[in-house]
């Protein structure tokens, strides 16, 4: 909406997920395929703000590979512990990296990538079972307004896939 290009920015991306959030609902409402509905709502997320890479890793064999995603090539397996990912998978917490050059063990999949936001994806028993993982161009570029919106998309991949 034009009147939103007014408000601050974090306000304008409260906004924009507030929009998003019930059309993603909407795209996976009529489609029992788990892979391919996220590789909507991946697509719908990235095109939403412009990240430089948004996607999806899950628990196989105890690594971390690659699924659905949108945006340059990436590192297809990850172990427990490494990177932001597979720390994310270890503490299982969300991780917000302000920075990804302050990070020890960055997994540098892009050198455009600056800052990202880790979440985990889990099972009704509450155990890892993959990640969310959104890249930006800019340093700093997530804060818990994203935190909050990205864990109901979360909900929604979890939904998607029981
Ligand atoms: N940033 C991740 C690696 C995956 S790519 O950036 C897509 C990490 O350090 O875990």
């Amino acid at each position: 909406m034009a009147e939103d290009l007014l408000l601050p920015l974090t306000d304008r991306r409260d906004a924009i997920y507030l929009a998003l959030l019930p059309q993603l609902e909407a795209l996976v409402a009529g489609e029992s395929k788990a892979f391919a509905n996220i590789g909507n709502l991946m697509a719908g997320l990235k095109e939403a703000f412009g990240f430089l890479w948004v996607g999806c890793y899950f628990v196989e064999n105890n690594e971390l590979v690659l699924g659905p995603f949108q945006g340059p090539v990436a590192c297809t397996r990850i172990k427990m512990g490494k990177g932001v990912c597979g720390t994310a998978w270890q503490t299982n917490q969300d991780i917000v990296v302000p920075n990804v050059e302050l990070f020890p063990g960055h997994i540098a999949c892009s050198s455009r990538s600056k800052s990202e936001i880790v979440l985990p994806i889990r099972n009704k028993a509450g155990e890892v079972i993959g990640i969310l993982d959104v890249d930006s161009e800019h340093l700093n570029d997530f804060s818990e307004i994203d935190q909050t919106y990205l864990r109901e998309i979360v909900s929604l991949i979890e939904r998607v896939l029981a």
